[in-house]
């Protein structure tokens, strides 16, 4: 699998099986989502592996798709505003690389933003200032839903003089 194919043939994952994955794996692919670009090397991620009392409190609608793992993926605080959104771009890149490693494993992700609302902050315990970039559900996927087709990237693509 080329990384071109891994990028194009990644989905959003909403059904899983309930086979577990492997922590030995799950580590692998975090380690490698660390040599994400971050500037000054701030490495702002952080990872609360949830645990099935504090699922049950996020209350999901469907339960992260039956995804044998949740964990949710926070960008730490920061003291300018410019910093702050660069940790979560720096998060966000994270995130992409993890998910491309498991999906290279046949491994799927589901990307809920379900961590950013008051009260969910509160279930996970996350501290002002940091933010949660996302609560991930990840397991062998039951289904894969059809690709989304993108808009022609030339049409995203301006020339300046
Ligand atoms: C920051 C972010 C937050 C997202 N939050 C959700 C979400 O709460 N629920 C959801 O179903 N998908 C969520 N997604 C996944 C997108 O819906 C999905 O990537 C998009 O529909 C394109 O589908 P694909 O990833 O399969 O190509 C999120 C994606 C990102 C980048």
């Amino acid at each position: 699998m080329t990384i071109i194919d891994a990028i194009k043939e990644r989905r959003n994952i909403k059904k899983f099986k309930p086979d577990m994955i492997s922590e030995k794996d799950l580590l692998v692919w975090l380690e490698a989502a660390s040599y994400a670009p971050n500037h000054r090397m701030t490495e702002p991620w952080e990872i609360l592996m949830i645990g099935p009392e504090t699922r049950a409190k996020l209350n999901h609608k469907t339960d992260f798709g039956g995804a044998p793992v949740v964990l949710a993926v926070l960008s730490k605080s920061a003291s300018t505003p410019l910093e702050r959104d660069e940790n979560v771009m720096a998060v966000s890149c994270f995130v992409q690389n993890f998910m491309l490693a498991a999906h290279e494993a046949g491994v799927g992700v589901f990307w809920s933003s379900i961590g950013a609302s008051p009260q969910n902050r509160k279930v996970l315990g996350v501290a002002d200032g940091d933010d949660v970039v996302g609560v991930l559900g990840i397991g062998y996927p039951e289904e894969v839903p059809e690709v989304k087709p993108r808009t022609p990237i030339s049409t995203k693509i301006s020339h300046l003089s």
